[in-house]
């Protein structure tokens, strides 16, 4: 029925090389993995797995381990599915790549994550500017069975429809919101700070450098705030925003947003990198643990 899905990643515009957005749902080609692919998955996977002891969200690692992720084949997305269904509901589908946004944020609004098929060549093992299944599948995925944060993500969905109808401002904010949460989120846990942004767990060298180095900002949670700050996509990030509970976000983004973008809309954006006098700022996420900047 299906064509075998060939990997589209880049496509030569009078733009440049860009990346190509298709919206078909594509059935996992779980038997044309080459054994370099499912390599390529057991080396990241074994990587991760180590460095997210002690760094990664609880729940992260707990989850992981209730799907049965192993490092030994990439997981089937059926076998996922079964798992999630009777959890949170999620369902897991196949894509090329990125999608357009409002598809995307359709996809979320009913609970399906849409899943990047195809993983990552050996040689981008260390750095990749599109997601790949690797992100998608192990940075995204184990969350999904966290109900709190399986509700946020639906919740996200619907609201990006409406930021949609609203304007592409409001898109901006809504996007930087996603971006700070989802993708490079970090949590305050019992013993210290802990990553559950998907961006993070799904790279080494930003795992570490987002709780132990003393370059970025560690701000506690503020939703205007964050949708007010811009953000970088080609340098690990300047600041991250710290959760207290999974319930913290779901509470705070429960409310319409329709006046907070009207507000948004009259204020100057901020910098990535800057602090802010109204900033909770935390030191290093681990060691000492989440005592404010100063104590140490
Ligand atoms: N409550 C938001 C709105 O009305 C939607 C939303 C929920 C946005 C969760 C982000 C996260 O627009
Ligand atoms: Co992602």
């Amino acid at each position: 029925m299906n064509a075998q899905p060939r990997r589209v990643e880049h496509q030569q515009t009078d733009k440049g090389n860009v990346p190509v957005y298709t919206t078909a749902v594509i059935e996992q080609p779980w038997a044309s993995y080459a054994r370099e692919d499912h390599a390529t998955w057991a080396q990241l996977f074994e990587r991760q797995q180590k460095v997210l002891v002690g760094r990664a969200a609880r729940e992260f690692n707990e989850n992981l381990h209730r799907f049965g992720m192993t490092p030994d084949a990439i997981p089937k997305f059926d076998d996922l599915n079964r798992v999630l269904r009777k959890t949170t509901g999620w369902e897991l589908i196949g894509v090329e790549g990125l999608l357009p946004e409002l598809t995307f944020f359709d996809h979320l609004a009913n609970r399906r994550f849409p899943v990047t098929w195809w993983i990552r060549r050996p040689d981008q093992i260390d750095y990749i500017s599109e997601p790949d299944l690797f992100h998608d599948l192990f940075g995204h995925v184990p969350l999904l069975l966290q109900p709190e944060f399986a509700d946020y993500m639906q919740a996200y969905g619907a609201g990006g429809v409406k930021a949609h109808a609203i304007g592409a401002d409001a898109l901006v904010n809504l996007t930087r919101l996603y971006w700070y949460t989802v993708e490079f989120g970090l949590i305050k846990q019992n013993d210290g700070l802990r990553i559950y942004g998907s961006g993070i767990v799904s790279s080494k060298g930003e795992s570490i450098h987002c709780l132990e180095s003393t370059a970025p900002n560690r701000i506690g949670f503020d939703l205007m705030r964050i949708m007010r700050t811009r953000y970088r996509i080609d340098t690990y990030q300047k600041t991250y925003f710290v959760i207290d509970s999974y319930r913290q976000l779901m509470d705070a983004t429960a409310p319409d947003f329709t006046p907070y973008y009207a507000q948004l809309a009259a204020q100057e954006s901020i910098p990535a990198g800057t602090v802010l006098q109204s900033d909770f700022v935390y030191n290093r996420g681990t060691g000492e643990g989440w005592a404010k900047d100063g104590d140490i």
